[in-house]
């Protein structure tokens, strides 16, 4: 089976959840320190071996192509003043040997419509998804999530999700899945439904922003019509191709934010303030006086 080296990043959504702010920027540039969330994201793939990053955009999403470009004046801003640290940040957002490819989404038809948008560039090959907003925290000395299942990919053969365990009352959030154990961590799954309500779920076992698929989705994806929502679902096109082909569900050692919310953001930018090399020691220690 082929190697996985395409990532796709559907970044064309408006990012309601936190407007004022995302008016005129993108949900994916809101930063977390210093990064904004679509490098994390980008990191993780990079981490993963992908090499090229394939981001599916919209209308008011020019900085993220601005953000993977390289900036002259800036650079040259940088190098005249000597500051190479910052210089360096800037430069190397990303390695050389890795391609950006953006395509544009004409309409926001949903997430399963964003990912059939890269089926050109894609083609039959596997690759996976990944949904910048949900930010992913490996755990201590582990790989992170998109390469836990990129080998385990390798050796499974089988399409993934990744997912984690919800409280019932949240399942209108998230594609619910019901699988049997197979293997540590994994499942093989045997449904997968889009947002159902907390009594109707057959499980509390959520999918979260990152999948390995096989390029054989796409058929899938132009046959099913529009669902949850009026969009077209990515979920169900993953419950048609589930009744030709396994699908395995990932429950993943990361800690995961929902940086589409304004509570997981700021959990988020907490944790990473506490962990950062230059400001970590004294943001905690401010933290520790809040708490009086
Ligand atoms: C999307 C998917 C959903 C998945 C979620 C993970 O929903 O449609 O199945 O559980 O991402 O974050 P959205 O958050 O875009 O509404």
């Amino acid at each position: 089976m082929a190697k996985i080296t395409k990532a796709v990043f559907p970044v064309a959504g408006l990012g309601s959840r936190f407007l004022p702010a995302t008016k005129a920027q993108p949900k994916e540039m809101l930063t977390v320190v210093d990064k904004p969330l679509i490098q994390y994201a980008v990191e993780e793939a990079v981490a993963a071996g992908i090499t090229e990053l394939i981001f599916i955009t919209g209308r008011n999403k020019r900085a993220i192509e601005d953000h993977f470009d390289t900036a002259y004046e800036l650079e040259a801003e940088l190098a005249a003043s000597n500051k190479t640290a910052l210089l360096e940040s800037v430069r190397n957002v990303i390695p050389k040997s890795v391609s950006c490819i953006y395509i544009r989404q004409p309409a926001a038809l949903g997430l399963g419509h964003a990912v059939l948008c890269a089926k050109p560039v894609v083609g039959d090959s596997p690759f996976v998804v990944i949904l910048a907003d949900d930010f992913m925290l490996a755990a201590p000395g582990q790989p992170n999530t998109t390469e836990q299942m990129v080998k385990l990919f390798e050796t499974e053969h089988a399409s993934m999700v990744a997912v984690q365990d919800v409280p019932r009352e949240q399942t209108r959030q998230y594609g619910i899945v019901s699988g049997t154990p197979y293997k540590e961590r994994l499942e093989r799954m045997s449904a997968i439904v889009e947002k159902p309500s907390p009594s109707e779920a057959l499980s509390t076992l959520a999918v979260v922003g990152r999948y390995v698929l096989d390029g054989k989705i796409f058929s899938y994806l132009e046959k099913i019509g529009k669902g949850s929502g009026g969009e077209i679902q990515l979920t169900d096109a993953i419950a048609a191709m589930m009744r030709d082909h396994p699908y395995l569900a990932y429950r993943f050692d990361s800690t995961r934010y929902d940086c589409g919310s304004k509570l997981g953001y700021l959990k988020a930018s907490v944790v990473l303030g506490m962990q950062h090399q230059e400001i970590g020691t004294e943001f905690s220690s401010y933290l520790r006086t809040l708490q009086n």
